[in-house]
């Protein structure tokens, strides 16, 4: 986070993003700027164009392992991959995914999560789903560890879901949706990543909640954004998700093309209605 104003941010150093500071940049109507990183390298390149927050996600899975869902990720792989992103970042705030079944319950939660906060030198872990993580997210709050849930599509859900679709389409799904993303933040949740949701309705509960949203394909009313760093170069093969843009096409380096999609989320100018649903 800057301490400067809007859009003049870059031209400025900037201190340490912190979890207070991500509710500040809520209430003060800035966008928080997300992207996955896997490596040093490419966290560098993410702290050098500026990003809030660095994601060390379980979709490494698939897009450095070649996997064809998160579920064989492990909590020995999130530890590795966090310490080398730790290597790279300096003031963007590091998070960390909870792996598959790593917090299935209370006790097996806290100790997956001491892994990522002090052998991967994550700040935050992230984790998905509502019903029984909320007592997880509770107790990983009382014991001071920042929580990000994830609502929406959430990819450790697949099979269960029958696939990667939108979620919250129907008006029973929307409002479990909503009272879902309320049970999160009461819990204790610090943010909430909102994942391939209807526009309208992230826009809605990004309104009611006091903590940050961060949209993936959630339409442009989230408090911040977040996409997979391998679709926004233009790395990931096949078909890119309609949620996302290669910002490296007409750009000449890669934290050209970070700068430019940090610039296009605080502008609000990313994502334009063609990447939601
Ligand atoms: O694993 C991941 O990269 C994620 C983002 C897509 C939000 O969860």
């Amino acid at each position: 986070m800057y301490t400067s104003t809007k859009h003049a941010r870059s031209a400025l150093p900037r201190t340490k993003v912190t979890v207070p500071g991500l509710h500040s940049m809520k209430s003060e109507g800035d966008k928080i700027v997300m992207l996955t990183a896997y490596d040093a390298g490419f966290a560098a390149q993410c702290e050098a164009a500026g990003v809030d927050v660095v994601l060390v996600g379980d979709s490494l899975g698939m897009v450095v392992q070649g996997r064809s869902s998160t579920l064989p990720v492990t909590l020995d792989q999130m530890v590795y991959h966090s310490a080398a992103v730790a290597r790279g970042v300096d003031t963007a705030l590091l998070v960390a995914d909870l792996p598959f079944m790593t917090f299935s319950d209370v006790d097996t939660a806290l100790r997956s999560s001491a892994r990522l906060l002090a052998e991967g030198g994550a700040a935050m872990v992230k984790l998905e789903g509502a019903d029984y993580v909320l007592d997880v997210i509770h107790a990983l709050n009382a014991h001071q560890v920042p929580v990000c849930a994830h609502l929406g599509l959430t990819p450790q859900s697949v099979h269960k879901l029958g696939g990667y679709r939108v979620q919250g389409k129907s008006k029973s799904d929307a409002e479990q949706l909503i009272a879902d993303a309320k049970a999160v933040q009461d819990a204790g949740a610090a943010l909430l990543v909102l994942e391939c949701v209807p526009a309208g309705l992230a826009q809605r509960i990004t309104q009611e909640l006091h903590i940050p949203t961060i949209g993936i394909g959630a339409g442009v009313d989230c408090d911040g954004q977040v996409l997979v760093i391998y679709d926004m170069l233009g790395i990931t093969p096949g078909k890119r998700p309609r949620f996302s843009k290669d910002f490296l096409v007409g750009r000449g380096s890669v934290v050209e093309a970070i700068r430019a999609y940090a610039k296009a989320v605080r502008r609000s100018e990313f994502p334009g209605p063609e990447h939601a649903f």
